[in-house]
């Protein structure tokens, strides 16, 4: 994100008690650097790690501490989550998160994450068996699935005690990174909600199973959850996109956004009304969205034939005769001609490292897209966050291990980014024409 675009908003900046502390000062430093108004904030152990005298310094602004300072005439949560487009706490330790997680409030750092009208972005520390403590896991689970709330990190490696696992705190610009993307997304305070740097697109996202009827009752089916498509519709929308989200059978609430953005949501149930919804929204001259990702897992099968009548024990033969699904994602690469619209597609797999970027290249060429998504199957299916691969003709960009929100920006960035480098699309050309 430009500096231009950071520049004028405003992060409450929350230090709490890990040697990670140190670390908050560049991340101060480099949103700082970007024309970002930081406030920073502490409690009483974050200020044993890291001086209030330096944060103060690097921010320009005096360090808040107390809920009850006297110096301030009222409530002092509640001016700062009025002020900050983010909250982010840099870094969070096991015990911040635990509170988070419970809605406490007995302390200014979580008064302000429980009152914040924006995100808040939570960059865990901690050594690698707190983290994996299963109350920790839970309190992670808990608090991934609070919309409100993105984790950055931890990062696997070398923690303080010499140790190694994951618990690192991610690297600073990473947390930047992160910060500078929820401020894309967030409202400001004089923004009244519009703007966002993907205002005036459309974009089609696909989301969840398709589900392949059998019969009246039964079906063939496959595991997605749909949480990665609606974090990606959830977060273009959150950035002012205008959104066509097409849903397989999924039991997840349409993405509400505080930002200009909307959703209008599409639900299917088979591979072929998937296909017919995709192209009524992009139209057959594809000038219908400026991006297709799709993250649904399309069935590549579905019985020949659908029984009208519930199949009894008798008529079900031991084989199912299966046709195949037309490929939704290649006829839209086969239609398209120069770079309009972008196209996305996901590959879940379950092998990974140079297996997994080799089959996400496969699909890259087959079905001529843009950029693959590639996952593996257990770091993504049902859960909250993702480890992704995104794999261009020229380059495979490993992610780091992040909420679905988080990979989401990353991919809208990639988006972005190919908007710039191809054509302009035809759209806008006769719009300015
Ligand atoms: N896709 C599609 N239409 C299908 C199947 C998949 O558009 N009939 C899309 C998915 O939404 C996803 C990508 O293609 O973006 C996945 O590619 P695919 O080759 O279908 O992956 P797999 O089903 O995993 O294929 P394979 O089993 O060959 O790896």
């Amino acid at each position: 994100m430009s500096a231009v675009a950071l520049a004028g908003r405003t992060v409450a900046l929350c230090v709490t008690g890990s040697i990670a502390a140190y670390k908050a000062v560049e991340v101060a430093r480099l949103l700082v650097k970007s024309g970002v108004h930081v406030i920073p904030v502490m409690t009483a152990s974050g200020a044993r790690f890291v001086g209030p005298v330096t944060l103060s310094g690097v921010c320009g602004h005096a360090v808040a501490k107390d809920m009850w300072d006297p110096a301030f005439a009222g409530e002092l949560h509640v001016h700062l989550a009025q002020r900050a487009d983010v909250v982010a706490i840099v870094p969070a330790t096991a015990d911040v998160l635990a509170r988070l997680a419970q809605g406490r409030a007995d302390d200014l750092v979580t008064a302000l994450a429980l009152c914040a009208r924006g995100p808040v972005l939570v960059a865990p520390a901690m050594h690698p068996r707190m983290w994996d403590h299963p109350a920790t896991r839970r309190n992670v689970a808990e608090l991934a699935a609070q919309r409100r709330v993105t984790l950055v990190g931890p990062e696997s490696g070398e923690v303080a005690s010499g140790d190694v696992g994951v618990g690192r705190m991610a690297e600073p610009s990473a947390v930047f990174e992160a910060i500078a993307a929820l401020l894309a997304g967030a409202p400001g305070p004089s923004s009244g909600g519009g703007g966002g740097d993907l205002s005036e697109r459309r974009v089609v996202v696909t989301a969840g199973p398709t589900l392949e009827d059998v019969d009246p009752v039964r079906f063939l089916g496959n595991r997605s959850t749909g949480k990665m498509g609606f974090a990606l519709a959830e977060r273009a929308a959150a950035r002012g996109a205008d959104v066509t989200l097409i849903a397989g059978p999924v039991t997840l609430r349409t993405p509400e956004v505080r930002a200009p953005g909307r959703v209008r949501r599409v639900d299917v149930r088979s591979a072929l009304d998937m296909r017919d919804a995709m192209w009524n929204a992009l139209g057959r001259d594809l000038s219908g969205a400026d991006a297709l990702v799709m993250a649904a897992a399309v069935a590549d099968h579905r019985p020949a034939d659908v029984s009208p009548t519930k199949l009894k024990k008798g008529d079900v033969r031991a084989t199912i005769e299966l046709v195949k699904n037309p490929d939704l994602l290649g006829e839209v690469g086969n239609a398209r001609s120069g770079g309009h619209p972008v196209l996305v597609g996901f590959a879940v797999e379950t092998a990974g490292g140079e297996e997994l970027v080799a089959y996400a290249r496969r699909k890259l060429a087959q079905k001529r897209v843009d950029l693959v998504v590639a996952n593996e199957a257990s770091a993504s299916f049902g859960r909250d966050d993702n480890r992704a691969v995104l794999v261009t003709h020229d380059a495979a960009e490993a992610l780091p291990a992040a909420s679905k929100a988080v990979v989401s920006d990353v991919v809208w960035d990639r988006v972005k980014q190919l908007w710039q480098s191809l054509r302009p699309c035809p759209r806008r050309l006769s719009r300015g024409s």
